[in-house]
């Protein structure tokens, strides 16, 4: 009710704000990296693993999507990412020495959990789930467990569990690494300070909410928009546009900046708005160029830029800098501008925020 929402005009805003509370709740008890994180036996199980299929849908895929990028740059294990609703229905080469990690706020989703009893069915024992309820199906099925403590999720558009999932995601990552000799001690040390840190880094990137409230009302008045990322933020941008067109109902689609050139360079004009997530990491100057082809063909370019980037804004070109520069965790704070471009977005066209329409919270039928 009212009083629940307190100052927030939406459960979906409210889950924005409570983001830093609810990946430090995650966080909590952590006080190294280490594989019993996720269950009894998990340093045998890590051992004994040679790769990774991530198994999710809708934005838990996304967070999947994201993962892949960390699990093979860090712990250096490979891994694929597949849509549970693909994977139970199609035939695949099964590795037995894979570790199957589904993802699921719900731990309910018919598909995923199908996905799983299917993975399992051909021969892969080894199961982990990131999940956000403890109690749910899929912490029984899986043999090892990460909850994330985001809290009960009301808005249908997940948001605090995308980003505690991440956390989730990053902690195996750590674990998977250490387990194969990939991650030095002092290595441990940055990536756990960082990730302690996050909280007041996802607190002032919520301050940024007035200058994307600005942006909104630009995007309220039009029916498409483009969302661009590369490497770490091109599942970012992926999820951005699924907000995006999940709440506000705005056709968004999201390209990795490079494939631009291959096909949605066509769609561009002054109409539509591309979003562009920019950290500043060793693949700006490539994006710098992929806005250059936006430009050159009167697109409006929206882009959220890392506090030392060198873009500044001018006509047909808009800057929001994010305050610091967050190497691999900066998908999680990417995440959270985009999350309250689609909110304010949506308000301004007077959807029903909290239950967008034909959609479900938790889809427990096929
Ligand atoms: C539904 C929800 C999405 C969610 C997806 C997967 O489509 O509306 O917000 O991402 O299910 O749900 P899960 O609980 O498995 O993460």
């Amino acid at each position: 009710g009212a009083a629940e929402l307190g100052p927030y005009r939406h459960y979906m805003q409210k889950e924005i704000f409570e983001q830093p509370v609810a990946i430090a709740n995650t966080l909590e008890g952590v006080v190294g990296i280490t594989p019993e994180l996720f269950g009894d036996g998990a340093y045998r199980i890590f051992k004994e693993v040679d790769s990774v299929l991530i198994l999710a849908c809708g934005t838990s895929y996304y967070s999947g999507s994201t993962a892949k990028y960390w699990l093979e740059s860090i712990a250096k294990i490979p891994t694929s990412v597949e849509i549970a609703s693909e994977y139970r229905y199609r035939d695949s080469v099964p590795n037995p020495r894979t570790l199957v990690v589904t993802i699921s706020q719900s731990g309910e989703t018919a598909d995923t959990l199908a996905a799983l009893k299917h993975a399992r069915s051909l021969g892969m024992k080894h199961t982990l789930t990131v999940c956000n309820v403890a109690t749910s199906a899929m912490v029984r099925e899986c043999e090892l467990a990460y909850i994330t403590r985001a809290g009960a999720e009301i808005g249908v558009a997940s948001t605090k569990a995308f980003t505690t999932q991440l956390v989730g995601l990053f902690m195996l990552t750590l674990a998977l690494a250490q387990t194969r000799g990939q991650l030095s001690e002092a290595q441990e040390a940055e990536h756990l300070k960082a990730l302690r840190h996050l909280p007041v880094a996802v607190q002032a990137v919520l301050a940024l909410e007035p200058q994307v409230i600005a942006w909104s009302e630009e995007f309220a008045r039009k029916e498409n928009a483009l969302f661009l990322g590369r490497g770490l933020h091109y599942p970012i941008a992926l999820e951005g546009a699924l907000k995006l067109k999940e709440i506000s109902y705005i056709h968004a689609e999201a390209y990795p900046a490079g494939e631009l050139k291959h096909g949605p360079l066509a769609l561009v004009t002054a109409e539509m708005p591309v979003v562009t997530v920019a950290p500043n990491d060793t693949l700006l100057e490539k994006l710098k160029s992929n806005m250059q082809e936006v430009r050159a063909r009167g697109g409006q370019l929206y882009v959220f830029a890392d506090g030392d980037t060198q873009i500044e804004s001018e006509p047909g070109l808009h800057v929001i800098r994010m305050p610091e520069h967050y190497g691999s965790l900066s998908p999680i704070l990417h995440t959270i501008p985009l999350q309250l471009l689609a909110y304010h977005t949506a308000c301004a066209r007077g959807t029903d925020v909290d239950k967008p329409r034909n959609l479900a919270k938790s889809v427990t039928v096929e």
